[in-house]
């Protein structure tokens, strides 16, 4: 059953008393890392351009930059950060799931708390939802207590909830911990055949407790009032109708979200600017982009290998180097020798980019990326070719669909090696393959336009959104 059409029935809007219009305050609740705070403040932005009021409920830790959304109420809660501080990184490295497991205990008082508080301030009747990022399970509890209707934004793609749903999440089945010796490493999984058992040993080091937050996730989904999702239909219409039959809850596909927009403001770590009038100094599609987003890290040799992969050859490269993304480094100490004067002018480092922007920029040929589902979109919706280097959790399948589903971009199958990546670049900046996967991708990004234009399947869809919160 499509629940867009009938939440959107014309029966709804008529029936809108003046009592349910009053209900215009959204109360928004985001999961603290970058690649999470982003799509939620460009929803919220999205619904404030529809007419509704919006407070920002987050955690100490990550908070977002309240000075960027002067029209949004803030509310900041105790997640008891400092408890953990010390050992996180121990214990993410058992259980990558560790942190989001803590926040959903160390937050229900203080979430409970603040919730009733604004229940009090602004009036039982002037709430219409909640909206909370997915993993934020503990939140569905805290809504019902208060006869809130939840609704659930999913940060990654459709596809990604279908492929957790189906895996067998145990470290006793030989799916997660394959190597390359293996002889069913490179072959389909049977239970999601788009991945191989080499993507799936990437997901996680620890598949029982993925399994529990997955498990955990996928049953406040379907407890929940609706999905929210960022992504639009005609880049995954086979999935969001699987997640229609399965899930029955009304579902709203009105992404890419920061295409709404202008550049997004919601970034946690300041944006090295000066990097756009570098792009203008260089030719057209020549420059690689490398970005391994917020989250992913890389071993000291997988960083002299991009590095030597880019020396190697002769095209100009922007590369983010995120302090710490090889893990114990401050920065850039562990470049090769000689790397600097090796590439002069033709490289620039920075430690954080506009990367929208840098995207969109004429000059920009390529986005080398870690995958994640913000960096797969927004290279999409400026038609940049990808080369795709996934770390963990959804990104090796957001790279499958990159590589071999939609065909706009290179997976770097065997990791970091200098002479891959030179053979990969070279497929991507230059071979007539390279050139097919921009005229697919460009496409896609037609696609993405007509999808928010008047009548298009995400302006549909956020209408179907807005009516449907105003029926609560
Ligand atoms: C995480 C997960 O890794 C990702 O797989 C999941 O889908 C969302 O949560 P992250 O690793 O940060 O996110 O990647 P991504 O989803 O791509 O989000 C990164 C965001 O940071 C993007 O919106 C990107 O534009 C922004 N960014 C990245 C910058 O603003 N500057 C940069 O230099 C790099």
């Amino acid at each position: 059953m499509n629940m867009e059409t009938n939440v959107s029935d014309t029966n709804l809007r008529c029936t809108q008393s003046t009592e349910i219009r009053r209900r215009n305050r959204i109360i928004l609740f985001p999961l603290p890392f970058q690649g999470h705070i982003n799509p939620m403040l460009q929803l919220a932005n999205i619904l404030h351009t529809q007419g509704f009021k919006i407070t920002i409920i987050h955690t100490e830790y990550n908070s977002p930059n309240h000075s960027n959304y002067p029209h949004f109420a803030f509310k900041s809660i105790s997640d008891r950060f400092f408890e953990i501080e010390s050992q996180l990184a121990t214990k993410v490295d058992a259980d990558p799931a560790y942190f989001v497991k803590y926040l959903n205990r160390s937050c229900v008082e203080p979430f409970r708390e603040c919730l009733g508080g604004l229940l009090a301030e602004y009036g039982e009747g002037s709430i219409a939802c909640l909206i909370t990022d997915a993993v934020f399970c503990f939140t569905q509890a805290v809504a019902d207590s208060v006869k809130l209707p939840r609704m659930v934004i999913r940060t990654s793609s459709p596809a990604c909830i279908l492929a957790w749903g189906a895996l067998p999440f145990s470290s006793q089945n030989g799916y997660f911990n394959l190597t390359k010796q293996d002889s069913n490493y490179e072959e389909s999984v049977p239970e999601y055949p788009i991945m191989k058992f080499k993507d799936v040993s990437k997901m996680t080091t620890n598949p029982e407790s993925m399994r529990n937050l997955v498990t955990d996730m996928l049953s406040h989904m379907k407890a929940s009032s609706g999905l929210i999702w960022n992504t639009f239909k005609e880049l995954e219409e086979p999935a969001l109708e699987t997640i229609r039959q399965e899930f029955s809850v009304p579902n709203f596909a009105l992404g890419p979200f920061h295409k709404y927009f202008s550049a997004s403001s919601s970034s946690l770590i300041e944006q090295d600017r000066t990097v756009l009038s570098w792009l203008d100094t260089q030719a057209p599609k020549s420059v690689i982009y490398i970005s391994f987003g917020s989250i992913a890290h890389i071993s000291e040799s997988e960083f002299q290998e991009v590095a030597h992969g880019l020396a190697n050859t002769g095209f100009p490269f922007l590369w983010v180097v995120r302090p710490g993304v090889v893990p114990g480094s401050k920065w850039v100490e562990s470049l090769p020798e000689k790397f600097l004067e090796r590439v002069g002018d033709r490289g620039r480092i920075v430690k954080w980019a506009p990367q929208q922007d840098v995207l969109a920029h004429l000059a920009t040929g390529c986005f080398w990326s870690h995958c994640g589902w913000n960096s797969t979109l927004e290279s999409i919706c400026e038609g940049v070719p990808m080369i795709c280097s996934p770390s963990f959790g959804d990104q090796p399948l957001n790279a499958r669909y990159v590589s071999d589903v939609w065909k706009i971009g290179v997976l770097l199958e065997d990791g970091f090696d200098r002479v891959g990546i030179q053979m990969v670049l070279q497929r991507v900046m230059v071979d007539k393959e390279g050139e097919e996967m921009r005229e697919r991708i460009i496409s896609l990004k037609e696609k993405v336009n007509l999808s928010l234009d008047e009548g298009g399947s995400s302006q549909k869809s956020l209408k179907g959104l807005v009516d449907y919160i105003l029926s609560f």
